[in-house]
């Protein structure tokens, strides 16, 4: 590939172009009427820099540690459902991207192939994302195949006790493959912190909590011990009408004080982003859109290019605000600004025209 993706806008106009229109509408939506998925833009647009001058910047490390992985960029790969739908190699493809660019997959429990093939897929480490779907029979069942095929922890997601009306897939007539053999949703509707326990013990790995959206539910999720706070509203795919994931972090951040990890996504989607939620406390963020989106152009390289291009925009960002490392952002980096775009699944680029994407 020698005329390579320039831009991550020529990365979803080829994800548009490779994508029928259910699989596309499956993967831009969010619930209702897409209010949490624009507030988690507008939060991030509501955000503007205090950048900080006569630095030596001559030598910028985008890099972090995170539950003792070196990541190039403090970048996970989101879980995502059927992500064979978007590139033939599914979850996979999603693994070899992120070993090949030095990041982390969070593996969905929801897309194919199965997680011992994912596992196999790259030596890298990975971790597991369950959906709940059945009883402790089934649960313990699971994560000894999780635990037997090496990944490094498991994420266990939350906000998923009812299944959202997302109304693009459903105007389009569009089921995914999970969809159309759901599990039994009483084992997700019917969760408990002291199930999350049990599953926390049987797995006997480091703990993410994904789908946390107050600081009330961050201060219990510490004192169950959770490794790692997930902040997150699904991508505005789950309740509709919340606030913007990067809105409610810097009250989760105060509620955690410094007692777990924080992970943060909904509305990522350029370097920029990435550096105002590390100023605000995340540890990392997860990208899920942004992965689907490049699977769908170009597979593997596609998905790689969407770092790549990430990583050039935090160096570009970092140098010019007068750090050199992402251990010194803060919130002194930031002010309150008035967005100057309307929020919507493709503001953070200006030059895609919204008859192209639909
Ligand atoms: C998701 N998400 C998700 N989360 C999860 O825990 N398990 C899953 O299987 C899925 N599946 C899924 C499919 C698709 C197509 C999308 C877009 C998202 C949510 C995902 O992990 C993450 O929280 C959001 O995607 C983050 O928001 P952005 O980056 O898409 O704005």
């Amino acid at each position: 590939m020698s005329e390579d993706f320039a831009a991550v806008q020529e990365i979803i106009l080829a994800a548009r172009r490779n994508l029928e229109q259910g699989p596309w509408d499956y993967l831009v939506g969010g619930s209702d009427s897409e209010t949490t998925l624009r507030r988690n833009r507008l939060g991030f647009d509501r955000l503007a820099f205090r950048p900080r001058i006569l630095v030596d910047v001559t030598k910028i490390d985008t890099s972090t540690t995170f539950l003792g992985h070196h990541l190039r960029i403090p970048v996970l790969f989101a879980p995502i459902g059927s992500l064979q739908t978007f590139t033939p190699e599914g979850g996979a493809a999603a693994s070899k991207a992120a070993a090949e660019f030095g990041t982390v997959h969070v593996v969905s429990s929801a897309t194919q192939p199965d997680l011992e093939v994912t596992a196999a897929a790259t030596t890298a480490p990975k971790i597991f994302q369950l959906y709940v779907a059945g009883d402790e029979e089934w649960i313990k069942e699971i994560l000894g195949r999780v635990v037997k095929a090496g990944y490094k922890a498991l994420a266990l997601t939350v906000d998923t006790a009812q299944y959202s009306r997302r109304e693009r897939p459903i105007l389009s007539r569009y089921t995914t493959a999970s969809r159309r053999t759901p599990a039994d949703p009483k084992w997700r509707a019917g969760l408990t912190w002291e199930i999350m326990d049990r599953i926390k013990e049987i797995a006997g790995l480091p703990f993410l909590l994904k789908g946390v959206q107050t600081p009330e539910d961050a201060a219990i999720a510490v004192q169950h011990g959770v490794d790692v706070i997930w902040v997150s509203n699904h991508g505005g795919r789950q309740l509709d009408h919340g606030q913007g994931s990067i809105e409610v972090l810097p009250e989760i951040v105060q509620a955690v004080a410094g007692k777990a990890a924080i992970v943060m996504d909904g509305g990522v989607q350029r370097g920029t982003d990435i550096i105002k939620a590390l100023a605000l406390g995340a540890s990392a963020v997860a990208i899920g859109r942004l992965e689907g989106y490049g699977l769908a152009a170009a597979g593997v390289h596609g998905a790689v290019r969407v770092l790549e291009i990430l990583e050039e925009e935090m160096r570009i960002a970092m140098g010019l605000m007068g750090v050199t490392s992402v251990s010194q952002l803060s919130p002194a980096y930031l002010t309150k600004a008035e967005p100057v775009t309307f929020p919507h699944e493709m503001s953070q680029f200006a030059n895609l025209v919204e008859g192209q994407i639909r």
